[in-house]
C-alpha cells in the first residue's frame, strides 16, 4: 500500500491550568486532545465527528501548525513536521491548508475579497508573482462558483454560503494537497450546506485533494467521507469505512450519536432506536479512569473503570472479515444497526450538485 499523505500518532494537546497571578502554579491540565492516531490517504476524505468540546478544532490547529502538540507526531509524506522550522516548515504549511468554521468571523471585514483570497501569496510569492495575482484570484472565484467581477467587494456584501466559498478559494490559493475543513458548513443554513459540500466534493476531484472533514454531526459527513473517525473527550473511539461506521457501528458512543441523526424517510425513522445518553460530557480537566466514556455508557462494567480500551479491532471480531471488524475502543464491542440502511436511489438524489446559485 502507498504511504499515507498524513499520519498522526499519539497526538496530545494539554493546556496547563494555572493558579496565582505572579507565581503561576500549574494545578492541572485541560486534556483537549489526549492520544489521537489516524492516517489520511492521498485523495481520501476522512470525516472526524464528535460533540462540541471533544478536541476536533485542536487537532485541526495542530495539523496546520496553529498550535504546537504537547506530544506525538504528525507525518506529512513520512516526515515528522512537528519539529520543522524555516523553509521546510513553509513548504509543508503551503501544502496543508485550513477552511474555518465560521465564514462570518474568519474573513477580515475591512479587506476586499481579492485581498483576502490573495493574502497567502504575500507569504508565498513563488506561487503567484505580483503581476499575476489578480488573474489568479479571479480564476479562484470562478472555480468556487462566484463571479470573478466580485473581486473588489467586501465580505458583508455576500451571503453566508458565498462567504464560505471565499474561505474555500483562499484555502485553495496555494494549491495545497490537503485541506483541513473545520466544520465548514456548521454555521450555514441547512439549504446551503449541501451546496457547499457538493462544491468541496467537486474540488476534491478537480485538484486531487485529500480532506480531513470535521463535523459535530454524523449526518453531515456521510456523503463526503470515505472513512469516519468518532471522537470523544480527546480521543478517537471508533474509526472505519463509511459503511462500517454507519451500518455496523460497534462502539456504544457511535451508536448513540447515530441514533440522534435525522432520518428523512418516515418509515426508516419509525424503526430507528433512540439511545438517550445520561449525564453530561465530563470535563477534559478530569477525564474518567479506564474507558473515558464509562460515565455515560449503559454497558459499563468494572473492567471499564480499570482498563483503558485500545483503538483496535476488538478480539471478538478479529477472526472475521465483515464490516464489524474495524477499530473500536470498547471492551464489550457489539455490532448494532441503529439506522436502517439507506436506499441507493435516495442517496444519489441527495448527492447531486444543486448548481452555483446564491448561497
Ligand atoms: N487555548 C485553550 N486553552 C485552554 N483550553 C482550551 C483551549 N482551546 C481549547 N480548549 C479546550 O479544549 C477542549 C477541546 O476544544 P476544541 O478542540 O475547540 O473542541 P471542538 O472543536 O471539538 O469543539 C475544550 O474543552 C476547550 O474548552
Ligand atoms: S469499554 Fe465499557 S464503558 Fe467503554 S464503551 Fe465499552 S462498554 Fe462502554
Ligand atoms: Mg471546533
Amino acid at each position: 500500500m502507498a504511504e499515507p499523505i498524513l499520519e498522526v500518532s499519539g497526538l496530545v494537546k494539554h493546556y496547563p491550568l494555572t493558579q496565582g497571578i505572579v507565581f503561576k502554579k500549574q494545578i492541572g491540565a485541560v486534556k483537549a486532545v489526549d492520544g489521537v492516531d489516524f492516517a489520511l490517504d492521498k485523495g481520501e476524505t476522512l470525516g472526524i465527528v464528535g460533540e462540541s468540546g471533544c478536541g476536533k478544532s485542536t487537532v485541526a490547529k495542530m495539523l496546520v501548525n496553529l498550535e504546537k502538540p504537547t506530544a506525538g507526531s504528525i507525518k506529512y509524506k513520512g516526515e515528522d513536521i512537528t519539529a520543522l522550522s524555516g523553509r521546510a516548515l513553509r513548504t509543508v504549511r503551503r501544502n496543508i491548508q485550513m477552511v474555518f468554521q465560521d465564514p462570518y468571523t474568519s474573513l477580515n471585514p475591512r479587506m476586499t475579497v481579492g485581498d483576502i483570497i490573495g493574502e497567502p501569496y504575500e507569504i508565498h510569492p513563488e506561487v503567484a508573482p505580483k503581476g499575476d495575482r489578480r488573474r489568479k484570484v479571479q480564476d479562484l472565484l470562478d472555480v468556487v462558483g462566484l463571479n470573478p467581477e466580485y473581486i473588489n467587494r467586501y465580505p458583508h456584501q455576500f451571503s453566508g454560503g458565498q462567504r464560505q466559498r471565499i474561505g474555500i478559494a483562499r484555502g485553495l490559493a496555494l494549491r495545497p494537497e490537503i485541506i483541513v475543513a473545520d466544520e465548514p458548513v456548521s454555521a450555514l443554513d441547512v439549504s446551503v450546506q449541501a451546496q457547499v459540500i457538493n462544491l468541496l466534493d467537486r474540488l476534491q476531484t478537480e485538484f486531487e485533494l485529500s480532506y480531513l472533514f470535521i463535523a459535530h454531526d454524523l449526518s453531515i459527513v456521510r456523503h463526503i467521507s470515505d472513512r469516519v473517525g468518532v471522537m470523544y473527550l480527546g480521543r478517537i473511539v471508533e474509526i472505519g469505512r463509511d459503511a462500517e461506521i454507519y451500518d455496523h457501528p460497534t462502539h456504544p458512543y457511535t451508536q448513540a450519536l447515530l441514533s440522534a441523526v435525522p432520518v428523512p424517510d418516515p418509515e426508516a425513522r419509525e424503526h430507528r432506536e433512540r439511545i438517550i445518553l445520561s449525564g453530561d460530557v465530563p470535563s477534559p480537566t478530569n477525564v474518567p479512569s479506564g474507558c473515558r466514556f464509562r460515565t455515560r455508557c449503559w454497558k459499563a462494567q468494572e473492567r471499564c473503570e480499570l482498563e483503558v480500551p485500545l483503538l483496535a479491532v476488538p478480539a471478538e471480531f478479529r477472526l472475521m472479515s465483515g464490516p464489524a471488524a474495524h477499530d473500536s475502543a470498547c471492551h464489550f464491542a457489539e455490532e448494532k444497526q441503529v439506522v436502517p440502511p439507506e436506499e441507493p436511489g435516495r442517496q444519489q438524489e441527495e448527492a447531486g450538485e444543486h448548481g452555483n446559485g446564491p448561497g
